[in-house]
């Protein structure tokens, strides 16, 4: 199933994320050469085509990007359109019409979840899934037995390897680069382990609320929305094994094994916050106690890592917009000619994912007055590394080759729900926070205590 696709079928072509996302990240891939497929959009809008591609016009160039008339006619020229709903059966029969029995499809459900099961079991139906891949949106169930129930649901008609669940921090180029920082380098690889590493943070904070998303938002909270998936795919690659082989599944098994080993979270170690305010976003029920903020405390219960804690904190309305990954080495042991050596920070590898990607070493060196200072070692991936894909080209790109490496196996979604779902069945109440803090910091604090601080985020 590595064959390039020939076809890509976009459903919900004209839908916000088509709108904010994809269709940026399609006419960039045009630019770039890597677009090499028609594209057939599937949408509820009676549009003709031209209406279509002048809507995708306007929002390529609305999401920031310079368009190149030659690029966007050559990108244009590639579109087709055929709408309909995607409950009956005649739309299939149009698609099977349009796509020709030699077609290789990637199915592209840019849709509520709600509509995945439906479409992928009419594109059955209609004969339309032999050598195709489906590429499916977030979010990927509700909690453990919504998300087991839709693999369920999509493996009844689709093989593991044809299904393409996406997860867009996967496609985040230091979240690949993760992999390689750690096994490549021995001078980290030798760190990497619970003899060396006393506590392990990840901080994905925002600076801006929920805004116009509120009926979207509400049911949902930070857990779901960003801890259960994008939090946790980065941990897993993080602390996972290295790979025995390059294929897919190698880096997939080993991601999926680590998962496996993190304990289901205990509510004892989570903290819930709300930012002032959030009561009054549009789509909000009034009563709302969902969280805008969550920190908790996981384990994994390896040998690599037993004993190390793990903090993931996730908030809107935050001080900053950053996510960094921060390990916490243990100190040196206490020598005579370093008297004042206990007092300094730890050693820190950061490992910053946005926004300006980077890598610092925090260590400590010895001042003139026999005290301690700070020394930082930091490097940008901008600088070093260029400009790479942005992750939605990357991801785009991976479902039409076939990289499934890119996507979340149904392993993992599963492990990560069982990890998340203690805290959803027994959520302790929020706390309230100002909006351009740091969260409920009090709680927030207390939580890492006696292991680590939470530490202003590194801006390279
Ligand atoms: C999405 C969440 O999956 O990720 C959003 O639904 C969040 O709430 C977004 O803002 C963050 O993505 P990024 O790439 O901007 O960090």
């Amino acid at each position: 199933n590595r064959k390039p696709a020939d076809t890509l079928v976009d459903f919900g072509i004209t839908g916000d994320l088509a709108r904010k996302m994809t269709l940026r990240a399609l006419y960039r891939l045009e630019r770039r050469g890597l677009l090499d497929c028609r594209i057939i959009g599937v949408a509820a809008q009676d549009w003709t085509l031209a209406q279509l591609i002048e809507h995708a016009k306007t929002s390529i160039a609305d999401s920031g990007e310079k368009v190149d008339e030659t690029v966007f006619e050559r990108f244009a020229k590639r579109l087709s359109y055929i709408s309909g709903d995607v409950t009956d059966d005649a739309l299939y029969a149009r698609l099977a019409e349009e796509l020709g029995p030699d077609a290789r499809a990637v199915h592209y459900l840019q849709m509520p979840p709600s509509l995945f099961g439906p479409i992928v079991e009419k594109l059955g139906a209609h004969d339309m899934l032999t050598g195709a891949r489906v590429a499916v949106e977030k979010p990927f169930g509700h909690d453990l037995d919504s998300a087991r129930d839709l693999n369920t649901r999509l493996r009844a008609v689709l093989a593991e390897e044809q299904l393409l669940r996406l997860d867009h921090f996967l496609g985040k180029a230091p979240v690949i680069e993760v992999e390689y920082l750690r096994f490549a380098n021995l001078a980290l690889a030798e760190l990497w382990d619970r003899h060396s590493v006393s506590a392990i943070q990840i901080t994905m904070a925002e600076n801006f609320g929920v805004e116009d998303r509120g009926a979207f938002y509400d049911p949902v909270g930070a857990l779901r929305d960003v801890v259960q998936n994008h939090l946790l795919q980065v941990l897993a690659l993080v602390t996972m094994e290295p790979p025995v082989g390059a294929g897919a599944d190698d880096l997939r098994d080993k991601t999926g094994e680590l998962l496996k080993s993190v304990s289901a979270a205990d509510p004892k170690h989570y903290v819930r916050g709300q930012y002032a305010g959030y009561l009054d976003v549009p789509g909000v029920r009034k009563d709302s106690d969902t969280e805008t903020y969550a920190a908790l405390r996981l384990e994994i219960d390896n040998w690599r890592w037993a004993g190390v804690p793990i903090f993931l904190r996730a908030g809107k309305a935050m001080a900053e917009r950053v996510t960094e990954v921060r390990l916490h080495l243990r100190r040196s042991p206490r020598l005579a000619f370093l008297p004042k050596l206990q007092q300094a920070e730890q050693n820190q590898i950061v490992l910053r994912i946005d926004p300006n990607p980077g890598l610092r070493l925090a260590l400590t060196a010895k001042d003139n007055d026999g005290g301690w200072v700070p020394l930082t070692l930091d490097s940008s991936f901008a600088q070093e590394l260029g400009e790479p894909l942005e992750p939605y080209e990357r991801l785009l790109h991976g479902a039409l080759v076939g990289d499934a490496q890119l996507f979340a196996r149904e392993d993992s979604v599963e492990e990560s729900w069982r990890i998340v779902q203690p805290l959803i069945d027994a959520a302790p109440p929020v706390h309230s926070y100002e909006r351009g803090s740091w969260g409920p910091t009090a709680e927030a604090d207390k939580l890492v205590r006696g292991h680590a601080k939470w530490h202003k985020p590194w801006t390279p």
